[in-house]
C-alpha cells in the first residue's frame, strides 16, 4: 500500500515537471557555456567614505575618491608579463585599466597578408578581465609599427582601403564586447616629426581617419572610440591642429567618442595647470570624452638632485590627476607602464631615466604616493 502511494507520488511529480517544460537544465551551466570567463564583478560601494590609511591601491584610491572618481591604467609591456610574477601582481592590483604597449598594433595582430595573430593580446585581455580591469585596445591605425607586407607592397589606395577595412572588421570584431575603448587612429598629425611619413595618408589621403573610425564602429558600435596624440596637452600651435581635426571630424559626424592626450612629459619644461586644463577643457566642450592616454615624466634632463627630481616628478604627476577629476568629461589617466625597470624611455632616448612611479625594485617613488592622495583627493 505504502509503496503503491509512493509510485503514485513519483509520477504526479514527473507529470508536473513535463507539463511546466522542465527540461532538467541547470541555469548556471547555461550561463557558464555562454561566457566562460565573465568579468569580475566590481564592487560599487559609491561615496562610502573609507579613510586614507585605510586605502592601499591606486585603483582603491580612486574608487573611493572624496573627488571624483577616474579611471587609473597602465600599458603592459609583454615581455615583463611574461617574466616576471611581481610585475603582474602589481599591475593586477592597482590598476583598472589595461593597454597593451605593443602586442594589440598591426604589426603584431596582422603579421601577414592572411594572418591575425591574436596570441599574445588575448593574454592580456584575459588578464585584465579576471583583474576586474578595463581594456583600451591600442592602436588600429599609425604610422609606426606597420607589418612589411603593407608598407611594401605597392597597393593602390582602393585595395588599401580594402586592406584596411577588413584589418579593422577583424581585430576589432574579434574583441567586440570585450574592449571599451580603442585608439583608433594613433598620432596623425606631424608623421614627418619621427621619419614615419603615414603609409595610409599618403596612400589613401587625410580621409583614411574617417574610415578607420567608420569601420571601427560598424564592427563595435558599443566601443568608445578615441583619437590619440603628443605634445598636445598645452595650448599650443599643434594642438590647435589637433581641435581642428577633431571639431571637423564631430561635425561631419565621424563616428569619434573621445580625445587622447599622451602626456609624455619632461620635468624640465612648465606646464601651466591653468593652461593644461583650458586646452583639455576646450576639447571637451566639442561633447566627446578625453583621457590622459601615455603618461610618463622625464629626469634625465634636470639638473637637480634626485630626490628634488622625484619631488618634481611627484607633482606633475598629482597635476595631471587633478586636471582629469576637474573635467567632468575626463575618464582617466593612463601610465605608459608602471615601474622604471620596462619603461621605454631609455631606448628612445639613449639615456637613461626614472619616468615611471615604481624604481627598478617596484618599491614605490613619491610619484606613487602622490598619484594616490591626487585620486582619494586629499
Ligand atoms: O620586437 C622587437 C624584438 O624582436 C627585437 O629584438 C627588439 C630589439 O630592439 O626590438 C623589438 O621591437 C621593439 C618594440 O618596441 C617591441 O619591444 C622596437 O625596437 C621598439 O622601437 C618598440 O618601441 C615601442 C614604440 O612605441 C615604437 O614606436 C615602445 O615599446 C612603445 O612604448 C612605444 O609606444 C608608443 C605608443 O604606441 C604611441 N605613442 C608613443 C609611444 C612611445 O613611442
Amino acid at each position: 500500500m505504502q509503496l503503491k502511494r509512493f509510485l503514485l507520488a513519483i509520477s504526479l511529480i514527473l507529470l508536473l515537471l513535463f507539463s511546466t517544460g522542465c527540461t532538467f537544465i541547470p541555469q548556471a551551466d547555461e550561463n557558464k557555456a555562454v561566457d566562460p570567463t565573465p568579468m569580475p564583478a566590481q564592487t560599487q560601494p559609491g561615496k562610502e567614505k573609507v579613510p586614507f590609511q585605510d586605502i592601499h591601491t591606486l585603483r582603491d584610491a580612486a574608487l573611493y575618491s572624496q573627488k571624483r572618481t577616474i579611471s587609473i591604467g597602465t600599458a603592459a609591456n609583454i615581455d615583463a608579463f611574461h617574466a616576471d610574477t611581481t610585475y603582474q601582481t602589481i599591475m593586477g592590483r592597482e590598476f583598472n585599466i589595461l593597454v597593451a604597449e605593443n602586442v594589440m598594433k598591426m604589426y603584431v595582430t596582422h603579421p601577414d597578408i592572411d594572418t591575425f595573430n591574436f596570441i599574445q593580446s588575448d593574454e592580456l585581455v584575459n588578464f585584465a578581465r579576471q583583474h576586474g580591469m578595463q581594456i583600451e585596445g591600442a592602436n588600429l591605425i599609425w604610422s609606426n609599427q606597420v607589418p612589411a607586407w603593407i608598407t611594401n607592397g605597392g597597393y593602390t589606395r582602393d585595395e588599401l582601403l580594402g586592406i584596411m577595412k577588413d584589418y579593422i572588421t577583424n581585430v576589432v570584431g574579434h574583441y567586440k564586447g570585450q574592449i571599451q575603448s580603442w585608439i583608433v587612429v594613433n598620432e596623425p598629425l606631424d608623421t614627418d616629426e619621427l621619419n614615419q611619413q603615414s603609409i595610409w595618408e599618403r596612400i589613401i589621403g587625410p580621409q583614411y581617419i574617417d574610415y578607420a573610425f567608420r569601420w571601427a564602429h560598424e564592427a563595435d558600435p558599443q566601443a568608445r572610440l578615441y583619437i590619440n596624440e603628443f605634445n598636445t596637452e598645452l595650448v599650443n600651435e599643434k594642438s590647435n591642429r589637433y581641435y581642428a581635426l577633431t571639431q571637423s571630424l564631430v561635425q561631419r559626424k565621424v563616428p569619434i567618442n573621445g580625445i587622447g592626450f599622451e602626456g609624455h612629459l619632461d620635468i624640465t619644461l612648465q606646464y601651466p595647470y591653468a593652461q593644461l586644463v583650458a586646452n583639455m577643457k576646450r576639447f571637451a566642450n566639442l561633447g566627446l570624452q578625453v583621457q590622459i592616454t601615455e603618461a610618463d615624466i622625464k629626469l634625465q634632463n634636470s639638473p637637480h638632485t634626485l630626490p628634488e627630481k622625484f619631488t618634481q616628478q611627484a607633482t606633475l604627476y598629482a597635476e595631471l590627476i587633478h586636471a582629469c577629476q576637474d573635467i567632468k568629461q575626463c575618464t582617466g589617466v593612463i601610465l605608459w607602464g608602471f615601474t622604471d625597470r620596462y619603461t621605454w624611455i631609455p631606448n628612445f632616448t639613449h639615456h637613461p631615466d626614472q619616468p615611471l612611479i615604481f624604481d627598478n625594485q617596484y618599491q614605490p617613488k613619491p610619484a606613487y604616493t602622490a598619484i594616490k592622495k591626487a585620486l582619494y583627493g586629499t
